[in-house]
């Protein structure tokens, strides 16, 4: 393992060198890596990730931008695809984060270790990882094979806000917070990381009209206006559909409350301690509104983004 870690060290300061960067936001530089932005430290997981994934017909695998809903969708399809796996009123929900449950593949899976054993990570079947990495990046250990993806998005404002609070709060004391002004720019230009963001949900958008069997493209907004349908349609797409029993029990509304914004930001498990090194629990629940952008953009920002969404959207027939 240590042998592994080191060449990638060496192939991995060469790659560097080939690679287009730019200031990221809090510091560290980012490196433009297949198309999408990311820091030398995390470029170095993505591509132990890429090279190590291994093949399963089964797994399923959660892909999204930061702040798109992550958490939400990990909370919900672990208590989805699992909810016979343990008793109902046993959702391990109650005392582990959404984050620990299903594991960020690169942010701690393959951290320390190259080719970790994804065998120990997981206490369930099938296999659920989630990832930030673009479509057209991810391993075909994952795209080739009959594999699952279930996708995230989230309106590009809204989103902007959230990462840039996000970042922030957790930005290093001793360096300068990024304006709002500046994130901005930043990010109508597409340096953030694992972005542009356009390219990342156009290629999973792409991708899931091509094959609607194998990638299920959600958007936050839907889940805020009927938790229930998407639920029943997030099961339904796992092969794991509510049985009618199942549905006049509230099995679906039991999975929508427990998953909710208002329960799991008061889960203590979620208000203290940190899962992944250097992100509080609590800094993943914040306002979980839709439209809290309306409290931050000036008018030239609302027309910059949104002249911006219909170049980037118009023609794909996805809008927000
Ligand atoms: P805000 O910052 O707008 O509140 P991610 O999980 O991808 O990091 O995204 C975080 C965003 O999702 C934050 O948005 C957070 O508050 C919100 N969020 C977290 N859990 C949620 C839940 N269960 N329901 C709705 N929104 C949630």
């Amino acid at each position: 393992t240590q042998d592994a870690d080191k060449s990638l060290d060496d192939e991995l300061q060469q790659l560097l060198q080939t690679l287009p960067k730019e200031e990221g936001w809090s510091g560290s530089s980012f490196y433009l890596y297949q198309g999408f932005w990311c820091s030398a430290r995390r470029l170095k997981v993505v591509v132990s990730f890429q090279t190590h994934f291994p093949v399963s017909d089964s797994n399923v695998i959660l892909a999204s931008l930061p702040k798109c809903g992550t958490t939400w969708l990990k909370a919900l399809t672990f208590s989805t695809l699992y909810r016979n796996q343990f008793a109902r009123d046993e959702n391990p929900l109650r005392t582990s984060t959404p984050h620990q449950l299903v594991r960020q593949l690169e942010y701690n899976v393959y951290v320390n270790n190259p080719c970790p054993n994804l065998k120990n990570m997981c206490v369930y079947k099938p296999w659920l990882f989630a990832t930030h990495i673009p479509y057209a990046s991810l391993p075909t250990s994952i795209k080739d094979s009959n594999c699952k993806i279930v996708y995230i998005c989230r309106n590009p404002m809204d989103t902007f806000i959230s990462l840039w609070v996000f970042i922030s709060k957790l930005r290093d004391e001793n360096k300068e917070l990024l304006s709002l002004d500046e994130a901005f720019d930043k990010f109508c230009h597409g340096i953030c990381g694992f972005g542009p963001f356009f390219d990342h949900v156009l290629g999973h958008w792409k991708a899931s009209q091509e094959n609607p069997d194998k990638i299920l493209f959600l958007k936050y907004e839907d889940l805020k206006e009927d938790i229930s349908c998407e639920v029943k349609q997030l099961a339904m797409f796992l092969g794991v559909p509510f049985t009618e029993d199942e549905e006049k029990q509230g099995v679906v509304e039991e999975i929508a409350t427990i998953c909710s914004f208002e329960n799991l930001k008061e889960l203590e498990v979620n208000k203290k301690g940190l899962f992944i090194p250097g992100i509080p629990n609590e800094s993943y629940f914040r306002k979980g509104k839709v439209g809290d952008w309306r409290n931050y953009f000036t008018p030239s920002m609302v027309e910059r983004l949104e002249k911006l969404i219909h170049q980037k959207l118009d023609a794909s027939g996805l809008a927000f």
